[in-house]
């Protein structure tokens, strides 16, 4: 068993985005009123045994003599402590999600997120579709920008939760439902599905990097261009295993015939740093163990297994290695 592993941050009480800090405000508000009518009323209850035990009050009694105007007194008064507190929880649920919601506008890019057993689709919405970006399992955004992200699921119910930027929000069958980001650190962050979606819940994690705009722009400038022409012997090899094996059947890379969507597209999938939507790091002997046996890494994955010589497997791990 795989020790557990973690794409990047995901603290809710950590936050790096303007949704996460008024949730995380709204947690604290509320944790610290519950933590005084806490003590108060254990301390209320320590006052109360250590008054009967001194007033040596038989363990029958349900209070001293000459006591129930008091009694009354205080219970009326929790009561309307309670319901005051209760009215005040309510106003800064409501002004938390009215902040939330204020968030939708302005937008300044939008992302489609599909969910699919078990991985991540993301797809750049641009008015001009040569700028239309598709990748997977990894997204970059600019900090302090507003992001619109539009879910979608091909398959069930999943949730996307990246807990340091945002709060939760399904992903539907038939459905979109919209969630605004609005990261305010560069950093990387995490966002593990968090609705039970079958065997490998558990490893679809979608990475965030929160970029400075400036490095954003050359990031998505990159993931544009078209795949990386192999520029030695052994790749050019990779290549071929690649577009004459089953892979196109599923992948998409981008110059290539490769032209698949059932699964993730590859056209830079060494610039990411996870492989298998978080469940095991990219490098060449973990992208070989996954090529070869991805049942072993991730049961019931519908990636299925491809059988190569060695030759090929080497080959066609420095080919995809080099799709940076
Ligand atoms: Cu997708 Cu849980």
């Amino acid at each position: 068993m795989q020790e557990l592993l973690r794409p990047g941050a995901a603290d809710a009480l950590a936050p790096a985005g303007v949704g996460a800090e008024r949730i995380a405000s709204l947690w604290w508000v509320a944790i610290a009123i519950a933590a005084i009518v806490y003590a108060l009323t254990v301390g209320a209850l320590a006052w109360g045994a250590w008054r009967a035990r001194a007033h040596q009050v038989p363990t029958d009694a349900h209070q001293l003599p000459g006591d129930e105007p008091r009694v009354n007194a205080v219970i009326v008064g929790a009561t309307a402590v309670t319901v005051l507190l209760l009215f005040g929880f309510l106003v800064t649920d409501l002004i938390t999600s009215q902040r939330l919601s204020a968030m939708e506008k302005p937008r300044a890019l939008t992302i489609h997120i599909t969910g699919h057993q078990w991985w991540w689709h993301a797809e750049y919405a641009d008015s001009i579709p040569s700028q239309r970006l598709s990748t997977a399992n990894e997204i970059h955004i600019p900090a302090g920008t507003p992001v619109q992200l539009v879910l979608q699921t091909a398959d069930v119910i999943h949730s996307f939760w990246a807990p340091s930027l945002q709060g939760k929000r399904d992903l539907m069958p038939h459905h979109a439902n919209l969630l605004f980001l609005n990261a305010s650190q560069p950093g990387e962050y995490a966002g593990p599905c968090a609705e039970f979606c079958g065997l490998q819940h558990a490893r679809m994690t979608l990475r965030l990097v929160v970029d400075p705009p400036a490095a954003y722009t050359r990031w998505y400038a990159a993931q544009l261009t078209a795949a990386p022409t192999p520029t030695d012997s052994l790749r050019h090899l990779g290549e071929a295993v690649f577009t004459t094996k089953a892979c196109p059947l599923c992948h998409t890379v981008r110059g290539t015939a490769a032209g698949g969507s059932v699964g993730p597209d590859l056209t830079h999938v060494a610039s990411r740093r996870w492989l298998a939507a978080g469940a095991i790091p990219n490098t060449d002997g973990t992208l070989a163990s996954w090529i070869t046996d991805p049942q072993a890494i991730k049961p019931g994955t519908q990636m299925p297994p491809t059988r190569l010589t060695a030759a090929e497997l080497t080959a066609l791990v420095a080919y995809l290695r080099g799709l940076r």
